[in-house]
């Protein structure tokens, strides 16, 4: 008998919809998705400040951070003995790990969402099918994908971690944007003009639409 089939789902004796009464507010993942430097993580970050002013359960997972940690990469995973088992299941940059990647964050998401948290996620997501994925693992309306529309040479200038510079040097491979493609989202719930208005004002939008859903007060 395969593993798989040993596997039941067990269910939850608090319900979801008692934490989200708890709670005052539904569950949801805000899906941010851009090119690097369009202000995923600023935006994000500004957004989940306001919510935790207003006493909302909001939490982010960031690009960066989850691959330091639930995502680690090359390097990264050592066992008792100090053997790199990164090669196994460390995670790079090739189309198959960004799709494990998203996978994976997908799947946290998921769980604050049934735990009645808003899950903001900072991915840059560059393939529509990885973040068609995790929309599909959802229920109608909890997946809110954001598409942070900030142009190309707008986030090369910016270049905060000066990752552009590289990459145009050759430095690093495969960057989004440069020798990776970045997929734009066909039907997002949200556009954010990041090259033309203030995080502030763009966290408001944010805010706007989860009050015209329903999902918050
Ligand atoms: N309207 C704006 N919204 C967001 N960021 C802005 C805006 N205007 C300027 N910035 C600046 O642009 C940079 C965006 O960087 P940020 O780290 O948020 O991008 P990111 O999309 O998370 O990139 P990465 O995918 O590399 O993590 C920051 O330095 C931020 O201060
Ligand atoms: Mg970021």
């Amino acid at each position: 008998m395969s593993n798989e089939t040993n596997v039941t789902w067990h269910e939850h004796r608090v319900s979801r919809e008692i934490r989200e009464k708890k709670n005052n507010h539904k569950g949801c993942v805000i899906w941010f998705t851009g090119l690097s430097g369009s202000g995923k993580s600023t935006i994000a970050n500004t957004l989940d400040h306001l919510l935790h002013q207003a006493d909302l359960q909001s939490v982010v997972l960031d690009g960066d951070n989850v691959r330091h940690g639930l995502n680690a990469g090359a390097g990264m995973l050592k066992d008792a003995h100090g053997d790199d088992f990164s090669k196994r299941f460390g995670l790079g940059f090739s189309a198959q790990d960004r799709e494990e990647n998203i996978r994976r964050i997908g799947a946290v998401a998921e769980i604050f969402t049934q735990i009645g948290v808003i899950a903001l996620t900072a991915f840059i997501s560059p393939y529509r099918t990885d973040r068609d994925k995790v929309r599909n693992t959802l229920r109608e309306g909890e997946f809110i994908e954001v598409f942070v529309d900030t142009p190309l040479d707008v986030c090369e200038q910016r270049d905060p971690k000066g990752l552009y510079k590289k990459a145009r040097a050759g430095e690093i491979k495969g960057f989004t944007g440069i020798d990776d493609p970045y997929e734009e989202p066909t039907a997002p719930e949200l556009v954010l003009l990041a090259a033309e208005k203030t995080p502030d004002i763009l966290a408001v939008e944010v805010i706007t639409f989860l009050k015209d859903k329903g999902i918050i007060h």
